[in-house]
């Protein structure tokens, strides 16, 4: 028991997709048969006559079972089912047929009559009426809730030509009929009963049938089955309808047919009923309970391939899966994978990647060529400032030149913060001269020269030269230069106190120096001076020696600056001819006449400036009268006439002991003798201010002097081994010999 339910539930689970399909699918009602041999017969069409198969009884199919296959017939008549859809049947045909031989005519069936009053199916207007024939006629009767009446008549001759597919009235007649005739008939008749044509077209036709079916061929003419053919493949259209009532008051009245999900449509036969069609999106039988069901759309994958589809009452709805976008649909823009946009992205990014390189590519050209450009200049001032000259000169030269650096544009330009102008330390005869501060924290002066011509690079590199050759404490020291600039560039150690011109003159702006601090001054300008003018290698000519170039340093040491306009003088020669230069009121008077330029002028120079120094005179007083004017002559009149206690500065006065002033007097008039020879060498004045110093040392700074002065001496030994070999200076040799014994060097007290 147990066993046998459990199998045929089992079956059940087997069957019941079947099943279950099958309902899906219901064309008939539930306990009908849905086929009549090749024919499928929907609802509410019914199989069996009085089976309540159908929808009424004029629906019913009756299915003779007597043929093989069977076939199905409308209701009780005798018009068969060719098939039946939603909107008509098909019922095969009905010919007229009339043929005639030479001796007379054969009647074949030459009445037809379709009687369907009572029933709701009438005859289609896609139905036309056909005759074919060469000598025949037919009326057509039609009836409905009105009659008609029509007719076709056709002749021809064999002679005729005939065009296959078209019925034009030669051979073939074709006359239309109107929608919703239930009773028609038709027969032959002819005029010469086939007279003379019976050869070629012995019988005439007449029929009623789908007119897109029929189409005339002269053969038909001649056919011996032509009826047969008609027959089987022109079928008779008929449209059917649910009862006589308009969809609007069928809704209202029991037994509307249309179910749920379908709609209705007016029949336009003029005969009332209507017909039912599933909505849009369903699908199934409208007639059949429980009605039209939802299409599953999704079934057809109506949606894009990366789409998911939805199906909803009626309809369906497509998106896309996750990572896709669009509208689901099966189009161009159904759905785009997020990755494709990548592409777009991808090109995007690749197009401003080229766009950025190029614009890199392009600024660094720019910059390169703009940089090359700088090079070429730099390069262009280097050779116009004689770097070449100066680089064989170093090579030429090597033991004197090796600590001169040749100093980059763009590190002078930084040292200097672009040559500010609160960077300018003084303007002068040959340029500006700037503070600067290199990388390493050194302090500098950058001297930046006038703007050169050809002719004086020769003299500049000689200034390099010269400058990178004295190595003196008391000179100022040349730390390198820069000639990729549009002017040279020379870098010298930074002096923190400015000129001994301002020390002099600026009063009240300076703070006084003592005598002690003027005699050391001068005594170690003097040095310098004398070291410069018996340099081993070759002496140097200063050429421009004043109080503004002599610099001062915190410990008011001395500094000779400014080799500008100096001049070294091979050693084979004691002068050299040459362009006059230097400062009024320093200038040496004979070198001005003469063009010859001998150590000696920088001797009167420096005549001027002790001259300056002692009187705080300026050497060219324009607005003072006669000798005043001129602060040598002045000078060399006041010792002459004795009156050189009057002219010297008043502290000085008080400062200094007589002898020293006396003695630094007659030094100053043996200077600034007009004669160069009449000069003492600048080494002897050298001595001679050394020994004046020595006599004024007090004992407080008796030590730190001695210490200075061991460092002096041996800074410039080779100064004092130098034996005196000028002999129109004995004078002035015995003078400073004389001085020396006066003030004994190892101990002056
Ligand atoms: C058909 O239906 C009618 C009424 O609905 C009923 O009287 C008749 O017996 C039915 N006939 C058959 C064969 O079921
Ligand atoms: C079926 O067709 C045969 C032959 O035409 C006829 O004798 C018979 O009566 C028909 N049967 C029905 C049920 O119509
Ligand atoms: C009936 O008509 C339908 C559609 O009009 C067609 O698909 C079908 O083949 C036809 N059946 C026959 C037997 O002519
Ligand atoms: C058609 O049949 C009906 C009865 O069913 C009849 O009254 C009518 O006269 C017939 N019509 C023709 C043209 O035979
Ligand atoms: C046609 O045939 C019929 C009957 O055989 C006859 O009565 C008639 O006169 C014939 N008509 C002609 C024009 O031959
Ligand atoms: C048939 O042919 C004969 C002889 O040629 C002719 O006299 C007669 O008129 C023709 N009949 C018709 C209907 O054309
Ligand atoms: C409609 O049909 C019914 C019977 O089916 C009939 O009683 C009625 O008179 C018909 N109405 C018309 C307008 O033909
Ligand atoms: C089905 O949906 C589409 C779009 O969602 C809409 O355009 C269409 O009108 C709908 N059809 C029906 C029958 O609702």
């Amino acid at each position: 028991m147990l066993r046998n339910m459990l199998t045929i539930n089992l079956l059940w689970l087997l069957l019941a997709p079947f099943f279950c399909s099958f309902t899906a699918a219901a064309i008939a009602k539930h306990g009908c048969e849905s086929k009549c041999g090749d024919l499928t017969v929907p609802y509410p069409f019914g199989i069996g006559l009085g089976k309540n198969c159908s929808i009424g009884s004029r629906f019913d199919v009756n299915c003779n079972t007597s043929f093989n296959p069977p076939k199905p017939f409308i209701a009780n008549g005798n018009l068969e089912i060719v098939n039946i859809s939603n909107d008509e049947l098909l019922v095969k045909n009905w010919v007229a047929v009339k043929c005639y031989t030479k001796a007379g005519q054969i009647n074949y069936r030459n009445s037809i009559l379709i009687n369907l009053t009572g029933t709701t199916y009438s005859l289609a207007d896609s139905n036309k009426f056909t005759v074919v024939g060469c000598d025949d006629q037919s009326v057509f009767r039609g009836s409905s809730v009105r009659s008609f009446r029509s007719g076709c008549l056709s002749f021809c001759s064999e002679r005729e030509v005939f065009t296959d597919g078209l019925c034009t009235g030669i051979g073939c007649c074709q006359t239309s009929i109107p929608k919703g005739l239930q009773a028609i008939s038709y027969s032959l008749q002819t005029f010469y009963n086939h007279t003379n044509i019976s050869s070629f077209n012995p019988c005439g036709y007449a029929f009623l049938g789908d007119e897109n079916v029929y189409k005339f061929q002269k053969s038909d003419f001649s056919n011996p089955n032509f009826r047969n053919r008609i027959i089987e493949n022109v079928p008779i259209v008929i449209d059917w309808a649910i009862g006589n009532q308009s969809c609007s008051s069928a809704k209202k009245s029991p037994g509307y047919a249309c179910l749920q999900n379908s709609v209705c449509v007016d029949s336009d036969t003029g005969l009332g009923g209507y017909r039912c069609y599933c909505s849009k999106g369903y699908e199934g039988n409208p007639y059949l309970s429980p009605g039209c069901s939802d299409i599953d759309e999704c079934k057809s994958n109506p949606c894009n391939e990366n789409g998911i589809c939805t199906n909803i009452p009626g309809n369906f709805s497509c998106s896309c899966k996750h990572g896709y976008y669009g509208d689901g649909t099966k189009n161009d823009r159904g759905c785009i994978s997020e990755n494709s946009q990548f592409p777009v992205i991808k090109f995007l990014l690749g197009f401003s990647t080229v766009f950025v390189s190029i614009i890199i590519v392009v600024t660094w050209i720019y910059f390169s060529i703009k940089k090359r450009k700088l090079v070429r200049m730099r390069e262009k001032f280097f050779c116009q400032n004689g770097g070449l000259l100066l680089k064989q000169r170093i090579s030429s030269n090597e033991d004197g030149i090796e600590s001169t650096k040749i100093f980059s544009a763009e590190e002078l330009e930084k040292a200097t913060n672009k040559y500010a102008e609160d960077r300018i330390l003084g303007r002068g005869g040959y340029g500006t001269v700037y503070k600067g501060i290199l990388h390493d924290e050194r302090v500098v002066a950058v001297k930046m020269s006038r703007i050169m011509d050809e002719n004086q690079i020769e003299q500049f590199i000689n200034e390099v030269i010269i400058l990178a050759q004295v190595k003196h404490r008391n000179v100022v020291k040349l730390l390198g230069c820069c000639l990729e600039a549009e002017v040279p560039l020379l870098v010298y150690e930074y002096v923190s106190n400015g000129a001994l011109f301002h020390h002099i003159h600026d009063n009240g702006e300076m703070p006084w120096f003592s005598w002690v601090n003027r005699l050391k001054i001068v005594a170690e300008a003097a040095g310098a001076l004398a070291y410069l003018h018996s340099s081993a290698s070759m002496p140097i000519i200063h050429r421009d020696v004043k109080s503004s170039n002599i610099l001062l340093d915190n410990t008011y040491t001395a500094k000779i600056s400014d080799f500008g306009a100096s001049r070294l003088v091979p050693l084979d020669q004691t002068q050299v001819t040459t362009l006059v230069q230097g400062t009024l009121g320093y200038l040496d008077p004979e070198y001005f006449q003469t063009s010859q330029l001998t150590e000696k002028s920088d001797v009167y120079s420096f005549g001027v400036v002790l001259a300056e120094l002692l009187t705080r005179k300026k050497p060219l007083s324009p607005t003072k009268s006669g000798e005043e004017k001129n602060l040598a002559t002045y000078f060399i009149a006041s010792v002459k006439e004795d009156r050189l206690f009057q002219i010297l500065e008043p502290r000085i006065l008080r400062e200094g002991s007589f002898e020293q002033l006396q003695a630094i007097g007659e030094l100053v008039k043996r200077c600034l003798n007009l004669k160069g020879d009449k000069r003492p060498t600048m080494k002897e004045v050298a001595m001679e201010l050394e020994g004046l110093r020595k006599f004024t040392r007090h004992p407080w700074n008796q030590q730190r002097n001695a210490e200075e002065n061991m460092a002096l001496l041996s800074e410039q030994s080779d100064l004092y081994d130098i034996t005196m070999t000028n002999q129109e200076c004995t004078t002035s040799a015995q003078d400073s010999l004389h001085i020396d014994m006066i003030f004994p060097s190892n101990d002056p007290r």
